[in-house]
């Protein structure tokens, strides 16, 4: 059983003692120790698929940092692969698709995945769970179809992923039949990870942003609210970057947490979002650059601007590689102490 279960209990509505907090991209670069066992393979991917590395990982911020949940080291790319779209990545440059999705007969050749078929991800969440040994929950997760869709068709990052959009404003059929499939394969994929032992779940649409209103209904809210609806047993975290436009229509899904970026102004956001979900973030991760004090008191802020119920603290997006592990250590430290 959990020793901690403050994630859980604050994403159910449930009253805690504090408020819990994680931090996005907590299991990676800004840990030296991430960095000594990421040597140990030649390539991020290899790294990935070997279980026992990333369980390691995935455990050294709950150590070190003193977070309340723990999540699977692993990456949103792992569903095109698994689909039938290898990628690479590039050191320091982020990933690359060799090939991309073009025509209906390219979406033809697509697999739909299933849960063995990311067998390497499942059995580090076994692991991962057996080294944590009921300290803190762990967070399995998958990115949103339109974030997946929008790698497979554009072939790498982009600022504006416009090769991406441009496919749903000339072919709406094939991307739709592309974000469907991608929908079965995530459901498939977010139930296995249920299984190996994911205690919660997040849905990562960190391309949200770039769609009007309109589009990001049609094309990501509509899938996601699949996903939800298909994948149930454990709390399920929603974070959809820069979708402001987007709160008032995220609190039909089926899910318990709504995840803002910083941006999102908070008293607003819990205005929008009705009041049976928990909010989750939203500090700028750049605070972490500031000094000892501004950290504290700007946590402190925002703890108490959404107040003591429905609330899990963490970022609004993922930790820059450059922070230091102090200055992170301080936000942490700084929602533990705090209280009501
Ligand atoms: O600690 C954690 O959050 C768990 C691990 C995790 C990674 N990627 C590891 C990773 C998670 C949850 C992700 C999610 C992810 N991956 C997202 C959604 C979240 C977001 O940031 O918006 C996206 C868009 C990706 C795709 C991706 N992976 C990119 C664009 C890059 C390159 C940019 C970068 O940050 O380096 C990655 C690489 C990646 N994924 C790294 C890590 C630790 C860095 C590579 C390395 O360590 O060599």
């Amino acid at each position: 059983m959990l020793k901690n279960d403050l994630i859980l209990r604050a994403a159910r509505g449930e009253k805690t003692e504090r408020t819990p907090v994680w931090l996005m991209r907590q299991a990676g670069r800004i840990l030296p120790e991430y960095r000594k066992v990421r040597e140990k393979t030649k390539d991020f991917i290899s790294f990935v698929k070997n279980p026992e590395l990333a369980a390691e990982v995935t455990v050294q911020p709950v150590d070190i940092l003193g977070v309340d949940a723990a999540i699977i080291f692993s990456d949103i790319l792992v569903i095109p692969e698994a689909m039938g779209l290898p990628y690479k990545m590039m050191e320091a440059k982020g990933p690359l698709f060799e090939k991309t999705i073009r025509t209906e007969k390219d979406v033809a050749q697509m697999r739909r995945a299933n849960g063995n078929d990311l067998h390497y991800v499942t059995d580090a969440i076994k692991l991962a769970k057996k080294e944590l040994n009921g300290k803190v929950p762990l967070i399995g997760f998958a990115g949103a179809p339109w974030t997946i869709f929008a790698y497979m068709i554009e072939g790498s990052g982009s600022k504006t992923f416009s090769q991406a959009k441009k496919m749903l404003y000339t072919n709406p059929k094939l991307s739709h039949s592309l974000l469907q499939k991608i929908t079965d394969s995530t459901i498939n994929y977010l139930k296995a990870q249920i299984s190996a032992g994911a205690d919660m779940i997040q849905i990562f649409d960190s391309w949200a942003g770039i769609l009007s209103h309109e589009y990001y209904n049609e094309f990501s809210l509509k899938y996601i609210s699949q996903i939800c609806d298909s994948v149930s047993g454990v709390p399920k975290i929603v974070f959809a970057k820069d979708a402001h436009f987007a709160r008032k229509e995220m609190s039909k899904l089926n899910c318990e947490v709504i995840g803002l970026d910083w941006t999102m102004d908070i008293s607003e956001s819990r205005k929008l979002i009705v009041e049976n979900k928990t909010l989750q973030g939203n500090a700028d991760p750049c605070l972490l650059y500031a000094d000892f004090s501004t950290i504290k008191k700007e946590t402190e802020k925002m703890l108490r601007a959404f107040g003591p119920k429905r609330h899990i603290a963490n970022l609004g997006h993922g930790l820059y590689p450059d922070i230091e592990k102090d200055k992170i250590k301080c936000f942490v430290d700084a929602v533990k102490e705090f209280r009501f």
